[in-house]
Order: C-alpha cells, then structure tokens, then sequence
C-alpha cells in the first residue's frame, strides 16, 4: 500500500495571499495526505474482523473520495502557485480550448469567476473530456467549467483537470471576509502561474 507523502512547493512571495495564509493552507494539505494514508490503513485494520466492524468499514469508504481528492486538488492548487505568475496564454493551446466552449479568453475567464462565486465550500475547476477526441484532425477536447463541493461531490469522472480554484474559506480567511471572495479570486489569478495550467494539455 502506498504511502503519500505532502510534496514541498516552490512558492515566491504572492501578491494579495500573505505567508500566513499559505502556511496554514499547507498545514491543512498535510492533513489531506495523513488522512489519505490513515484511511487506508484503518480500513485495512477494520477489515481483520469485517463482520463487527461492517458500519466502520462502510463509512471509512465513504471518506476515500473526500480526503484523496482533498490532497490531489491541493497539489493542483499549489503547483500552480508555484515559480511566480506568468502570462495568461493567449493564442495557446489552451485559449483555443477554452474559446471553442465559451467563445473567447475573456469569457471563459468570466465565467470561471463566477462559478468560483457559488455559494458554499468547495472547488472550481476547469477540465477537459479527451475521449474520443482526434487530435490530428484537428478536434479540440471539451472543456468543462465545474463546481465541486466538498472536494469530492461533481467530480467530471475520468476528464483532466487542467485548472482548480479552491473555494473552501480556509483558503482565504486569514486574509479575506467571506464578502470579500472576489477579491480572493483576483489575488489567485494575479499570482498563477499560465505555464504549469498550460502543461497539464
Ligand atoms: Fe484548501
């Protein structure tokens, strides 16, 4: 069984996220990670007597899609984070997947934005379906603006998630009101860095 550790990321001063908020967002991804793996091992344990321990082990399952999500989203959180902003890639592969689906750039940056307004705790991601889809001729994979709530509930099965904004508050509360979440969003987008979203095509 696979052991996950947190990975160290490289991340340079950001505009608008202060050290305090990025270091208590870390410590919360380390906990993503420890309960990933604790999980595992619990259900493991759990099911040495699985008839006693029928409920535990079932509800033990139910946590794997929160708490392994929870760790992934926030490596695709940080890595993003990572090296410094760089420019939005227009004219990319990229701007050319989201413009096929939300017209141009601006929009499909819009309305990201606002889907990372609903209310609640949880994700905004930007992904895309590749089935079937044939590059040499041309075809572009469909791009998917999604809201997840929890880490988990709306997941896009077997799509690729090339953009995730995390909206649970402990993401901007040490530097943010809940009425100031716009501001959140456009801190985010000040400090992310385009080459690593564009990478993940
Ligand atoms: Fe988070």
């Amino acid at each position: 069984m696979k052991k996950y550790q947190a990975k160290d990321f490289n991340l340079p001063d950001l505009k608008g996220l202060s050290a305090k908020q990025i270091e208590v967002h870390l410590g919360l991804y380390n906990g993503y990670v420890n309960f990933t793996n604790r999980l595992q091992e619990t259900l493991e344990e759990l099911k040495k007597d699985s008839e006693k321990n029928a409920y535990a082990i079932e509800s033990v399952r139910r946590r794997l899609g929160f708490e392994f999500n929870g760790m992934r989203l926030h490596e695709i959180y940080f890595e993003q984070l990572e090296h410094g902003a760089s420019e939005e890639p227009r004219g990319k592969a990229l701007d050319e997947i989201v413009s096929n689906k939300f017209g141009d750039f601006d929009n499909f940056l819009n309305e990201f934005k606002n889907t990372a307004m609903t209310r609640g705790i949880g994700w905004t991601i930007l992904s895309v379906d590749e089935k079937g889809i044939d590059t040499a001729k041309g075809e572009v994979p469909e791009a998917f603006i999604a809201w997840i709530a929890d880490h988990e509930l709306g997941q896009l099965a077997d799509t690729k998630i090339l953009l995730a904004l995390d909206m649970w508050e402990h993401a901007f509360m040490v530097d943010y009101t809940p009425a100031e979440k716009a501001e959140y969003i456009e801190a985010f987008f000040k400090n992310l860095n385009w080459s690593v979203v564009e990478e993940r095509i």
